[in-house]
């Protein structure tokens, strides 16, 4: 985790850019920074045009003064590289670092993760930079973290990328003979012979676009590849960047800010060059209250339950939401506990100072506009600094313990969408979401884990959508369902092994035996369909789509009400050894969800760690033998929860004993620690 030997408190601050401002500036941040207990400040995101001005000429006077005023008032330092947007001397000078989009568009230079990952040019330049900082500012005692780049992401298709990527497919297939079979280019005469023939998937050859949204893919497997071979670029661009600074300071952590369930990057993947994780939280103004959730567990589940970091929240607004929606009083303490709630050992924020130009000037700051502390932002932000001060060092280090996992897999989720029908409404991150609600309702804990990580932690392991099912994974739920586990999948599972080829013999075909049933045929509902099925005597819609399948083995729960597969199962449970499957063959209304896992969960002896109404999320981080409760009310309402220990407000200082009903105020939070 972030420096643990150099923290011991909630660290609480975030970007802070006083490039942008007079140096007579500065002081007055220092005393604001101090009336809002702030205590880290991300430095150097985007500095890369004043630290380098040409191939060999460096300047770095002004970051060594904004270093010592960091240290100067007692501020701890997360560094940053400023490799996330080149300088426009670097892009006229090599416009080859410049990026190419999916039209085979060279773009000028602007903007920012504007460079071209396989450009030879940006790797050396960005790695040369990141050294050079680390054995300039590597002693300092202040440095709690580097933070490598920003934001990592997006797609280039220049002819860097192009030549890189037939390397990369050579290395991967070996022989044009592996990777014709792999890719089937039997269909439509796409047989190569040539590595130098492969050319990369965008709009010029086998990928449409519509108002910059992939439409289609004719080739799933070269688009497939391409993904995994530009996050894989963009990996190796950050990891030059982390051997450079490790070489310098191997002991202080290295990062790099993630953003959820972003799609371009498989950050299980990522994270094994990741010292800890840390990312950037910004809920759109219409996310559930669940949903930030998710995201946070979707971040711990990356390094296996390891606390990370909030990098990024916005303390106000976003600016870039369709909506710029206040966060109303109290939701910024809300949010940022719920991160706490989730594993993180930071709450971070962009930005410090609010800009007074271009795209970012409306975005919320600690310090607004009118540059003082008289704002209902910076209040609230000060409120809570004081807060995280008394807590100090109480929560750090807790880590959640789940008998629940869902499964998350970005080569899945890229194949899956990427897949041309069964229908348009394939959307992975929702179907995983659908699911994973009724947990958070019911104060489940869940992890979020990779197919690669191991399942005998869990009772319960859940796998909805599993399209693309890796070698390996069927196998090893099988002999782990056999000792006992309870294994749940869905429509639209088992279609394809790693290379997206179809697994022959049945869908959902590697997971066929294990679930003890095989799905014929698929059908896709129709704005105008209503297909319903029945369930525990009531009845459910079947949405997006319904598979038709016979039971081999299993048992059928549910059956279809209408069409002309009325009658044919939707849910069924395989006994398997001493342990058992479920299949769910569509997609249904969260009623339904909600009977389904809750019964579900009363087999399987899986219960909340607390009682509370729905709105009331509490979640437990435990560690040795200090159990820490954490409450959140979303409801602006009071309300209540139980826990079955006896327990202490660690804000407050009330002590309530087992069972007994907590109260909590309309958006408050209590942390509860468990008391002997
Ligand atoms: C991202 C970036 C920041 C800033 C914020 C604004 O998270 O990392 O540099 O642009 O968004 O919300
Ligand atoms: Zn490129």
């Amino acid at each position: 985790m972030i420096a643990s030997d150099r923290i011991n408190k909630i660290l609480y601050g975030g970007d802070y850019n006083p490039e942008q401002w007079p140096e007579e500036v500065w002081q007055e941040d220092m005393r604001l920074f101090h009336l809002a207990h702030i205590d880290v400040v991300t430095l150097n995101v985007f500095s890369w045009a004043s630290l380098q001005t040409d191939d060999d000429v460096w300047d770095f006077s002004r970051l060594d003064r904004i270093m010592e005023l960091a240290h100067d008032n007692g501020l701890k330092v997360c560094l940053a590289t400023s490799t996330g947007a080149h300088p426009a001397w670097m892009a006229k000078k090599y416009p080859e670092i410049l990026r190419t989009d999916e039209h085979g568009i060279r773009r000028k230079f602007g903007s920012r993760h504007n460079s071209c990952p396989n450009s030879p040019i940006y790797r050396k330049f960005s790695a040369r930079l990141a050294g050079k900082l680390a054995r300039r500012y590597g002693h300092y005692d202040n440095l709690v973290a580097w933070h490598v780049s920003n934001e990592y992401g997006g797609f280039c298709y220049c002819e860097n990328c192009e030549r890189a990527f037939r390397v990369w497919l050579q290395q991967k297939y070996g022989t044009l003979e592996a990777l014709n079979r792999a890719w089937n280019t039997a269909f439509w005469s796409h047989t190569f012979y040539d590595w130098d023939e492969i050319v990369v998937p965008d709009q010029r050859s086998e990928e449409f676009y519509f108002e910059g949204r992939l439409l289609r893919s004719n080739f799933q497997g070269i688009s497939l590849d391409y993904r995994r071979f530009m996050s894989e670029s963009i990996q190796e661009c950050y990891r030059l960047e982390y051997d450079a600074i490790k070489k310098e300071t191997p002991d202080i952590p290295v990062t790099t800010n993630l953003m959820g369930t972003y799609k371009v990057l498989d950050y299980q993947k990522w994270a094994k060059d990741m010292d800890f994780i840390s990312w950037d939280n910004y809920p759109r103004y219409d996310a559930k209250d669940w949903e930030p959730a998710f995201q946070h567990d979707v971040m711990r589940g990356l390094k296996q339950g390891m606390p990370f970091a909030l990098m990024e929240q916005t303390p106000s607004v976003s600016n870039w939401h369709p909506y710029c929606a206040l966060k109303r009083p109290g939701m910024m303490r809300l949010i940022s506990y719920q991160a706490a709630a989730h594993g993180a050992d930071t709450i971070m924020f962009f930005q410090m100072r609010q800009s007074i130009g271009a795209c970012e000037k409306l975005h919320g700051a600690l310090i607004g506009h009118r540059g003082n502390e008289h704002t209902r932002v910076f209040r609230e932000m000060a409120k809570l600094g004081e807060e995280l001060e008394t807590l100090g060092s109480q929560t750090l280090g807790g880590r959640i313990h789940a008998r629940v996992a869902l499964v998350f897999d970005w080569d899945n989720w890229w194949a899956a969408e990427l897949s041309a029908g069964p229908t348009i409404l394939i959307d992975y991150v929702k179907e995983v979401k659908t699911w994973y609600r009724r947990f958070w309702e019911k104060n489940i804990p869940v992890d979020i884990i990779s197919v690669q990580d191991p399942l005998d932690a869990y009772q319960v392991v859940l796998a909805p959508m599993l399209y693309l099912c890796k070698d390996g994974f069927a196998e090893k739920a099988s002999a782990w369902a056999k000792a006992g586990g309870c294994f749940v999948t869905s429509y639209f599972s088992g279609y394809t092994e790693e290379h997206e080829r179809i697994v022959t013999g049945g869908y959902p075909g590697r997971l066929k035996e294990l679930l003890g049933i095989w799905v014929e045929e698929c059908d896709a509902p129709t704005p105008q369909s209503h297909v319903t099925f029945r369930y525990d005597g009531t009845s459910y819609p079947a949405e997006i789509l319904c598979d038709l399948l016979w039971t081999e083995g299993a048992v059928p729960l549910a059956e279809y009400e209408n069409e002309f597969y009325a009658g044919m199962p939707v849910i069924t449970k395989n006994t398997y050894g001493r342990g058992c499957a479920y299949y769910i063959a569509t997609h249904s209304s969260d009623a339904f969800y909600d009977t389904f896992l809750d019964r579900l969960c009363a087999e399987q002896g899986i219960t909340g760690i607390a009682e509370s109404p729905e709105h009331v999320e509490v979640t437990l981080r435990s560690k040795g033998a200090v159990q820490n409760y954490f409450a959140l009310n979303h409801d602006s309402n009071s309300s209540w929860l139980r826990i079955p220990v006896s327990v202490r407000d660690l804000l407050t200082g009330e002590c309530f004993s087992a069972d007994a009903p907590i109260p909590i105020e309309g958006k408050d939070v209590r942390i509860l620690q468990e008391t002997n």
